[in-house]
């Protein structure tokens, strides 16, 4: 089973993809983060999240080497820094990703949190990057409601098409105005750190959901998020076992039973909270 979300265009890609951070920083375990993401693909994940932070660059070339003969396959998102997101940097860190992903070019670029410089100069940038076909689509990350207004009064800003931001079980904030917000305008979200990095996962609640259905604490988790139509979920992996682990999460359903003990450890809020970010 294949489940996909539908980005603003109408386009759909995959709900369940690969993430990247930590991954690149030591050269003796590139080799090895390559399978993991190859193996991804293999299984149908084929969405997969960088940046150009990540290892400083060192993410991008990994990617390079999972992708290198299957770039057709694959929905390939990265991110420019802020602090690179002027008109010109923009487009100019692009190239550098470009040249380093070794493609012509980029599904779903993102900014990965804002900054200093405006948003009508990045936008302008993503435009021109657009019309060159460097990037098929822009987003952005880590955005609030209120950064998502401002967005939204910028000339070209309603073409975004996704804001990446922390959402899992232990972090429900935006649900009380971000996800509606996003919902309203169907500019579907990505979830990252999806599992929390882990921390989630040694939770007794999880294990006893995930124990009902012969399944892990890391696919209840995933499951949880993916059971939105509307939210990307992109868990990283690089043992091998946990990319096949995170797979079986799309043959999960959660029934209301699953759903109320999850709620009750981590409850849905009950107040505006300023989106958190790692
Ligand atoms: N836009 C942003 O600001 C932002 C911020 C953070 C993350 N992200 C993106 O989101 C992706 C995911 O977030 P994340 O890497 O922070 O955290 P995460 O996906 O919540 O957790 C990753 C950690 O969980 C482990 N893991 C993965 N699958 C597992 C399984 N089935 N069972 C047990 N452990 C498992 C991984 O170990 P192994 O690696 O050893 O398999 C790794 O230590 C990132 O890689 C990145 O692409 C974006």
């Amino acid at each position: 089973m294949k489940r996909v979300v539908t980005l603003p265009s109408g386009e759909t890609v995959p709900a369940l993809g690969l993430g990247t951070w930590r991954m690149g920083e030591n050269r003796r375990r590139r080799a090895a983060e390559a399978d993991a993401l190859r193996l991804g693909l293999d299984l149908g994940m084929t969405l997969i999240d960088t940046a150009e932070m990540y290892g400083e660059g060192g993410a991008e070339e990994v990617v390079a080497d999972a992708i290198a003969g299957r770039r057709d396959e694959v929905f390939l998102v990265s991110k420019v820094y802020p602090h690179n997101a002027s008109r010109k940097g923009t487009v100019a860190a692009c190239e550098r990703s470009l040249k380093r992903l070794k493609t012509d070019r980029i599904d779903l670029y993102l900014l990965h949190w804002r900054g200093a410089e405006p948003l009508a100069e990045t936008v302008a940038g993503f435009e021109a990057l657009v019309r060159s076909g460097k990037i098929r689509y822009w987003g952005v990350s880590n955005f609030d409601v209120d950064d998502m207004e401002e967005l939204a009064g910028v000339e070209g800003g309603r073409r975004v098409a996704t804001d990446q931001v922390l959402y899992n079980l232990a972090r429900r904030g935006l649900e009380w105005d971000l996800l509606p917000w996003c919902r309203a305008r169907r500019i579907p979200i990505m979830a990252y750190s999806p599992l929390d990095q882990g921390r989630i996962l040694g939770k007794r609640v999880l294990k006893a959901v995930a124990a009902r259905h012969g399944a892990t604490p890391a696919q209840v988790a995933l499951a949880w998020l993916l059971r939105h139509d509307d939210v990307i979920v992109i868990p990283k992996a690089s043992d091998a076992a946990h990319v096949r682990d995170n797979r079986g999460a799309l043959e999960l359903a959660l029934d209301e039973a699953d759903l109320a003990a999850l709620d009750a450890a981590w409850p849905p809020p009950r107040r505006r909270r300023p989106l958190e970010m790692l």
